[in-house]
């Protein structure tokens, strides 16, 4: 098996006291997505915003295996910080786009809007999730669902080795999820992209991820290969998460 991209040992993270994520350990790999699924205020997000370097974890360790860079374990300054930024990428729940139009946004994106495209490259990336026609509208008056297929367009041109995705599928048509996940599998095939995945659609972890893991009130209940864990889940509580109980 190839080296993690990244691997989370034991993080614990605490706001105001409280515990939001206790003792999280997992790896990525790179070509595999992976699918983290787990109700509302789980902590899904903070792992992604976490790993993202957007916010620190209180205890245990991040370890990023990037190729190109030294493993890097719990970045210690802003310079090893930027050097493991520019190589992820995370699609927020709610994409955040810059003012100007959907094109310009292609051309010039990813860390710290630090690569710059052709106008070529970002009508290809547009055409892949079929939003060509919207390419001189303002970025900020797209839908909702548009605005996540723009966050796909520039996720497609950055290509990360890390690339972090929340809930995206939430705000897309079925077309849309469908050139959605069809853009995932190419990444993670073809340009060997890790992909770590954030989705209230089981169907849709079940469909597209190698792994899925679940999370409930800050703790991996159960990570195991998708067959396994929709199969043959070895937690109680997993079953009855997949079955549609809800457990909290
Ligand atoms: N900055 C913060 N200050 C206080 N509480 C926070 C903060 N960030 C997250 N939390 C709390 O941590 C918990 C986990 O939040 P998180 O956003 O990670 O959940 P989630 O699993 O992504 O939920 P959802 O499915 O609703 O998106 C929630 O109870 C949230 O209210
Ligand atoms: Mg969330």
């Amino acid at each position: 098996m190839q080296d993690p991209i990244v691997k989370l040992e034991a993080l614990n993270k605490t706001i105001d006291d409280r515990l939001i994520l206790e003792s999280i350990s997992f790896s990525a790999f790179p070509s595999e997505i992976l699918t983290i699924i787990g109700p509302n205020g789980s902590g899904k997000t903070t792992i992604l915003r976490i790993v993202n370097l957007l916010m620190e974890g209180s205890k245990g360790s991040i370890v990023y295996g990037f190729q190109g860079l030294p493993s890097i374990i719990n970045p210690k300054n802003e310079k090893e910080k930027i050097l493991l930024q520019r190589q992820m990428h995370l699609i927020f729940q709610k994409p955040v786009v810059f003012s100007g139009s959907v094109l310009e946004n292609c051309l010039i994106c990813g860390p710290l809007r630090g690569l710059k495209f052709t106008r070529k490259e970002a009508m290809e990336a547009l055409e892949r999730v079929e939003i060509t026609h919207l390419y001189r509208q303002s970025a900020n008056t797209l839908s909702g669902g548009e605005m996540t297929r723009l966050a796909l367009a520039r996720a497609w041109l950055i290509k990360p080795q890390l690339l972090l995705l929340d809930e995206p599928s939430a705000n897309l048509d079925p077309q849309g999820i469908k050139l959605f996940e069809e853009l995932l599998g190419v990444m993670a095939e073809e340009y060997g992209t890790g992909i770590v995945l954030v989705t209230q659609d089981l169907f849709e972890a079940r469909r597209i991820s190698k792994r899925v893991g679940l999370l409930l009130h800050g703790h991996i209940i159960e990570l195991q290969a998708t067959p396994d864990f929709f199969n043959k889940p070895q937690k109680e509580a997993t079953k009855q998460f997949i079955s549609g109980a809800l457990v909290l």
